[in-house]
């Protein structure tokens, strides 16, 4: 059993570790949790019988307490990750970050430094590589089914809908608020393109734009608004009580605590999920590609984008003896080998829901790396560190026009 605290406890540190910890509570028990959200904090502090001595409305509150437990959990928004993370660190805590990491390349590169300065363990919310259906894949690779791994097409079709309320209306709507979408999206699926390539990136080219939500594209007359009386509520796939309403909790949450109907349209008449999603304050791409080459001559083709119907990543890695192509949400795998006609099917199936099984994994692996000090490749957070950094690399291309060479990059950054 290992102790932890918790700061933030809003959609991640509530529905996906604090969920995990209700359900195992003789793995893991949090003793002490940080938010200025009273209803948040109490709420948290309510599941997990967090005495009030060690309710606190800040990380800088909590964290000038004596250390109280094995693990702190860093769930805030991401420009709001580095000082305390350093400060936990520093405080002799173990450390579970959510992702990104940080939101400059430098940050990130300097959290790493000190965990190992203070001998602490880092591991950062890359929940991706805990999933069944990625570990397949990658067990896939490791024995060899598809020969030796050549290329690989990866989308993230992130929906239209979860574009809008993420990177439209949201908390990573704008680049200076939060983070590039590139890293607060992909660093994930960047993270799992080095896993699965065994190598390090040598080049990287990046194009995007943000296309379609904004204002050029504002319907004549829409107000800015969706309830003052929008002419297009019923055409417009963004209308926000349509989208609102009959979501999951997971949607709702960030729009209001309350998620009652009447709570829920109160909230969306004026705030910012009631916006027209080509009336917001929004930066950030809403399509970029991404093209990588590997050390091993492994080349990617990334792309992100908003304009799916789904919200799922789908896969294909190309090798010299087969393929493997995947739907991570249908949890199917067909892996075909070249000269046989018909694909083997391999279902993936997640023993939970959050992030297709891979919540639940990072929380057993979290556990496994305290509890044991099992440091497998998973786990290691140069790892993390190095994705974080293609993804700051992929952003200088995108900005630059230029082709990066991923190891000068890395050596600018360094201070
Ligand atoms: N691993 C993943 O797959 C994944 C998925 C989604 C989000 N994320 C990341 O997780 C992080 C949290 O996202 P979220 O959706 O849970 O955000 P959220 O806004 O729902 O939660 C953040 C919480 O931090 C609290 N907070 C604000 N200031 C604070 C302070 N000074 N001290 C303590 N708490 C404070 C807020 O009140 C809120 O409850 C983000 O960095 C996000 O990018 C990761």
């Amino acid at each position: 059993m290992i102790s932890a605290i918790m700061i933030g406890a809003g959609s991640r540190g509530i529905g996906a570790y604090g969920a995990y910890a209700e359900l195992n509570r003789e793995r893991i028990r949090f003793v002490g949790v940080a938010d200025p959200d009273p209803m948040r904090r109490g709420y948290f502090a309510m599941k997990h019988a967090i005495a009030m001595e060690n309710q606190f409305t800040s990380d800088e509150e909590i964290l000038m307490q004596p250390k109280m437990a094995d693990v702190c959990f860093i769930c805030t928004q991401d420009n709001m990750h580095f000082v305390p993370a350093k400060k936990a660190i520093e405080k002799g805590y173990h450390l579970f970050l959510e992702k990104p990491m940080a939101v400059n390349p430098f940050d990130c590169i300097e959290l790493g430094k000190i965990a190992e300065a203070n001998h602490v363990h880092l591991m950062i919310g890359h929940v991706l590589r805990y999933t069944p259906f990625f570990a397949t894949i990658k067990q896939l690779l490791d024995s060899g089914r598809i020969g030796r791994l050549i290329s690989i097409q990866h989308n993230e079709n992130v929906a239209f809908w979860h574009q809008a309320h993420s990177f439209v209306r949201g908390n990573w709507r704008n680049r200076k608020l939060s983070s590039p979408m590139i890293l607060a999206k992909s660093c994930h699926d960047l993270d799992l393109m080095i896993w699965f390539a065994k190598a390090h990136p040598i080049k990287v080219s990046s194009f995007g734009s943000l296309s379609h939500y904004k204002s050029e594209f504002i319907p004549k007359g829409a107000p800015k608004f969706c309830m003052d009386g929008c002419q297009y509520a019923k055409e417009c796939p963004y209308f926000a009580p349509k989208v609102y309403l009959n979501a999951p909790d997971w949607l709702k949450l960030p729009v209001s605590n309350d998620m009652s109907d009447d709570a829920l349209l109160k909230a969306l008449k004026k705030g910012p999920y009631g916006r027209c999603v080509y009336q917001c304050d929004n930066d950030v791409v809403d399509h970029q590609v991404t093209a990588i080459e590997f050390a091993n001559e492994i080349t990617v083709a990334f792309t992100m984008t908003g304009f799916t119907h789904e919200n799922t990543r789908t896969i294909k890695l190309m090798g010299t003896k087969g393929e493997i192509r995947g739907h991570m949400d249908k949890n199917i795998l067909e892996v075909y080998q070249f000269g046989t006609e018909a694909p083997e099917v391999i279902s993936t199936v997640a023993k939970s829901s959050g992030h297709g099984g891979g919540d639940e994994g990072i929380m057993e692996a979290l556990i496994a790396l305290i509890e044991e000090g099992k440091n497998t490749d998973i786990t290691d957070h140069n790892a993390s560190i190095e994705s974080h950094l293609l993804a700051f690399a992929a952003e200088e291309s995108r900005l630059s026009g230029k082709t990066i060479d991923f190891a000068a990059y890395v050596a600018t950054l360094s201070r």
